[in-house]
């Protein structure tokens, strides 16, 4: 299947400039110049293509149903992307795309335009061949994914009827290694909270005060520092419960995986791997819940030293769920366990950010075969089954609504780096991520 290769950048860059950050108002424009970059792009290729509002930032609805007979293909992607910070550490600019060595080098690139656009150029690749397309094509790009989704839910229920479909696919994610392609049947869920532990009124000298008053900072340390025990798990009383253990045939799965923990560490510039005591680093990450820290604060954060006890101090915590888990019920589990933690003296305020269902597919339906067949002729390889750490909140509510499995047909690769500076995407990545578009909706079309 042939395409002007050098257009598809030229196009994807023209994206790329546009700085879609959703989670700062600062950057409406860009926004703004994002979806209408994609609903002029798709009405050229013959799509009635919609900026449609929402109570947050818009989405992008566009249909072709021009193939009576044949399957409904749902396309979704998410055209925001995630702040650039901390900007200092970007070697290229972060919406000035560049290639270095065989690497196209935005924030976006690999998460999700490029993934996203790979599916607007595989259209136009199959529509240039063939004058038609072989299934009816339904689009929806959102602007709030990396944010969680606050909004699609609603619009989704408001727009049910019209969203209606036999499957959905969705690129957002990282294929298994650079040269297996691969088939992601399994995301973890979302439990994102915030605590703030409160002392003294005001900031205090730390000689004049020091070891005699709660200190926040070290409160939230000894408090966060009980979450999880010495064997690796999440100390949350009721974290467990209902989980559904991976199977036996995953596990023998997983474990013929071409799968290098060494190498893999070293990508990151690790050697030690701590984790859950009895689960391999794959199941750690892909069949396991898991409690991180994401970001804590209070206190000097200045340049060299300043004595003091800080009044407050803050920490931002997610949770990765797996099956069996409940989103609502984990957070309020932990909201509920983590102020018991804190010492007397101290205020402790604990509140949700967002959540999201964890989601696994049944890997035995004709889609995720037609999708196999796609990559063995992008890449005349087998594609292994792989599930993946990271969510995608609205997964479970989007299938629910259009009423259709997913297809996860990724692209990327953990290596790009996404949410990190220096994000990138493989131009061959880029490249091969339209054919496989183009076979997917080809082999889609032939069931
Ligand atoms: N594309 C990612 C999800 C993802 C990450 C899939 C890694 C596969 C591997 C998505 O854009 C994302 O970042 N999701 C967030 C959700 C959050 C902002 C609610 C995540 O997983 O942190
Ligand atoms: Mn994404
Ligand atoms: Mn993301």
């Amino acid at each position: 299947m042939q395409f002007d290769q050098e257009l598809a950048l030229q196009e994807l860059f023209e994206f790329l400039r546009m700085p879609s950050v959703s989670a700062d108002s600062a950057y409406q424009a860009g926004m703004q110049q994002a979806v209408q970059f994609l609903q002029t792009k798709l009405t050229r290729l013959g799509f009635k293509a919609e900026v449609r509002p929402t109570e947050g930032h818009p989405v992008v609805y566009a249909e072709r149903l021009t193939a009576p007979g044949k399957p409904t293909v749902m396309i979704y992607g998410h055209y925001d992307v995630q702040p650039e910070a901390p900007l200092e550490e970007w070697r290229t600019p972060p919406f000035e795309p560049t290639i270095v060595d065989g690497r196209i080098y935005a924030r976006g690139s690999t998460d999700d335009k490029g993934q996203l656009y790979a599916h607007v150029k595989g259209i136009e690749t199959l529509l240039q061949q063939n004058g038609e397309l072989p299934v009816n094509i339904k689009i929806l790009f959102e602007g709030e994914e990396e944010i969680g989704s606050p909004n699609l839910a609603k619009y989704l229920e408001a727009h049910s009827a019209e969203l209606k479909a036999d499957v959905i696919l969705i690129s957002d994610g990282s294929r298994f290694s650079a040269d297996t392609p691969s088939i992601t049947y399994g995301l973890r869920g979302l439990s994102y909270i915030e605590v703030h532990v409160q002392g003294a009124s005001r900031d205090l000298h730390s000689g004049a005060y020091g070891g005699a008053v709660p200190n926040p900072i070290n409160v939230l340390c000894e408090m966060i520092a009980q979450l999880k025990d010495d064997q690796g798990r999440v100390t949350i009383p009721g974290f467990y419960d209902g989980i559904q253990e991976l199977t036996e045939q995953e596990r023998e799965m997983w474990n013929t995986l071409p799968f290098d923990e060494g190498q893999w560490g070293a990508s990151i510039g690790i050697d030690q791997f701590p984790g859950e005591a009895g689960y391999s680093v794959l199941e750690r990450i892909w069949a396991r819940p898991t409690l991180d820290v994401n970001g804590i604060w209070g206190g000097y954060q200045g340049e060299g030293a300043k004595t003091v006890i800080a009044a407050k101090a803050g920490a931002k915590i997610s949770m990765r769920l797996v099956p069996g888990q409940d989103p609502n019920r984990i957070t309020e589990l932990a909201l509920k366990h983590i102020p018991t933690l804190a010492p007397e003296g101290v205020k402790v305020h604990a509140f949700e950010h967002h959540g999201g269902d964890p989601f696994v597919v049944d890997l035995n339906s004709p889609y995720v075969k037609a999708a196999n067949r796609a990559l063995q002729r992008v890449y005349n390889k087998d594609a292994v089954f792989i599930r993946t750490g990271g969510s995608i909140p609205i997964a479970a509510t989007f299938t629910r609504i259009v009423g259709a499995p997913i297809l996860f047909v990724d692209m990327g690769l953990d290596i790009d780096a996404p949410h990190s500076p220096n994000e990138s995407f493989a131009v061959q990545d880029y490249l091969n991520g339209i054919l496989t578009s183009a076979y997917v909706l080809d082999e889609l079309g032939r069931l």
